[in-house]
């Protein structure tokens, strides 16, 4: 199956903290994909922003090597570098002074599409948004694009909402959130509406719990100062896993447009149960004295999580008695993110070996090897009696689409080409943000309340033996990662 790429107009992207880390993984080596793939026109202009003097060229070979690096492409589509970094200028400016940013008004053009992509520290958000506005950058046709953390809490979440409003009509804010432009999360809503099949079955009279894990293998990295501050639960859970938990338990919109879907996620998280104490464990990982979760953040005394799991309730007709249960962690055995929605035995089996496990689960892959898997009882094959096994329907999106080799596309190619189009439905509203944070915040007073200290848990492992307990009293386990 070969995709069709449809040309966006032509636009002015202007990147602030061009010379970050985001920028160069993953805004560049994205945009270059789309160039090369004829989506992203040769006479879009990118306008890079940072405080470093810098000569053009220099900044086009820092380009041309994050491109190499980070861009999964065929080679014979390497020569579009040059025509890609044709598209660039860069400016030097510091944000925080007037200085300079004339030389952005001079080169953006009138009739093109401008998106304003605040790569940068969110405490930098205002002072950018203001600057486009007083210096005369905005017009009808531009776009704000931010990324998390969007707030530390419901408090700083609405203030940022206010900032960004002062200056930009809600219809302007692209609030990024990655995990909603990964091809398998899309597919979710593909598969759930798009198939008679799921939907009658998608509730609590069938469906016994469902799972979302988020399982990375990567400590904090060199972000320890940040993630020490945010721990799991702010830093995964507020946002990517809260979107995977509102696009499974979200009822059908009336339509796939921007508001409709983000009117259904909304009533979601209003839906969230109050976490109780015992329904949350923390964990943090362990591998020595020498080598463990302190070690990498520089704080020895530190309670932050780099492991949560909890068990929540989703209160409405469709789901109220099947809990969700989430969990996520650094340090994990495998890199792994899925959403399991695991059915309800049957009430009666016609057959006599009992033993069967004739659970039916549907297991929807981020990644690795992005795809669905259903798993579906059959006969035990060969003679030997009516025995009864469980076998995968496997789709992984790779083989099933015949994609090349290099995989989905980068969710940010997705993302970015969302933005020019001017299409908000997988980007979070303000309105979302905050509930969310609302609810955040009501588990933190839960944990805080009490005398939960994280759990060690060996890193490498599969997390703290509390979670295994949490599913364990419920008479449920864990999938193995
Ligand atoms: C980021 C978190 O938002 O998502 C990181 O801050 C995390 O801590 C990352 O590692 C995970 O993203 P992905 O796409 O690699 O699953």
């Amino acid at each position: 199956m070969v995709s069709r790429i449809i040309q966006v107009s032509t636009f002015d992207l202007i990147v602030f903290g061009a010379t970050g880390d985001l920028a160069r993984r993953k805004i560049f080596p994205a945009l270059f994909n789309r160039l090369a793939a004829g989506q992203m026109p040769a006479d879009a202009l990118v306008i890079c922003v940072a405080r470093k003097e810098m000569a053009l060229d220099n900044f086009k070979s820092f380009v041309k090597e994050a491109v190499l690096l980070y861009s999964e492409i065929p080679s014979q589509k390497k020569d579009s570098i040059e025509k890609f970094l044709g598209c660039f200028k860069y400016i030097s400016l510091d944000v925080e002074s007037d200085k300079n940013w004339n030389k952005i008004r001079d080169l953006l053009r009138v009739d093109s599409v401008r998106a304003f992509y605040l790569s940068v520290a969110p405490r930098l958000f205002n002072e950018i948004a203001s600057r486009i506005s007083t210096m005369g950058l905005s017009t009808d046709l531009s776009r704000i694009v931010v990324e998390k953390p969007l707030g530390v809490d419901e408090k700083s979440a609405k203030d940022l909402n206010l900032t960004l409003g002062k200056y930009f009509k809600e219809k302007q804010i692209y609030r990024i959130d990655h995990y909603l432009g990964k091809e398998t999360v899309q597919n979710l809503m593909a598969l759930r509406f798009s198939n008679v099949l799921f939907e009658p079955l998608w509730n609590s009279k069938f469906v016994d719990h469902v799972q979302i894990t988020v399982a990375e293998k990567i400590g904090v990295l060199g972000r320890g100062a940040y993630y020490n501050k945010s721990g799991a639960l702010r830093d995964m859970v507020q946002n990517h896993i809260m979107q995977l938990l509102c696009l499974t338990a979200m009822e059908p919109p009336a339509k796939f447009s921007p508001d409709l879907v983000r009117d259904e996620k909304l009533k979601v998280i209003k839906s969230l149960g109050l976490v109780k104490k015992s329904e949350i464990v923390k964990g943090q990982y362990w591998e020595s004295s020498k080598k463990n979760y302190f070690t990498d953040v520089g704080d020895e005394t530190s309670l932050v999580e780099s492991y949560v799991a909890l068990k929540v309730s989703v209160n409405n007709l469709r789901w109220a008695g099947t809990p969700f249960y989430l969990r996520t962690g650094k340090k994990m055995r495998s890199q792994l993110s899925e959403i399991a929605v695991v059915f309800k035995e049957l009430p009666h089996s016609i057959f006599e070996d009992k033993k069967a496990k004739t659970q039916n689960e549907l297991i929807i892959r981020l990644q690795p090897n992005d795809g669905i898997t259903l798993k579906t009882n059959i006969k035990d094959p060969g003679p030997g009696g009516m025995r009864i096994t469980s076998v995968p329907l496997d789709m992984t999106f790779a083989d099933a689409l015949s994609k090349n080799k290099h995989g989905s596309p980068d969710a940010y190619e997705r993302l970015i080409m969302d933005v020019i189009r001017g299409n908000q439905t997988l980007f979070m509203r303000g309105d979302e943000v905050e509930e969310a944070w609302r609810w955040i915040d009501k588990v933190r007073e839960v944990w805080n309340s009490t005398d939960n200290n994280p759990e060690r848990y060996v890193s490498y492992s599969a997390g703290p033996r509390k979670a295994d307990r949490l599913l364990s009293s419920d008479g449920r386990s864990w999938r193995v990662i």
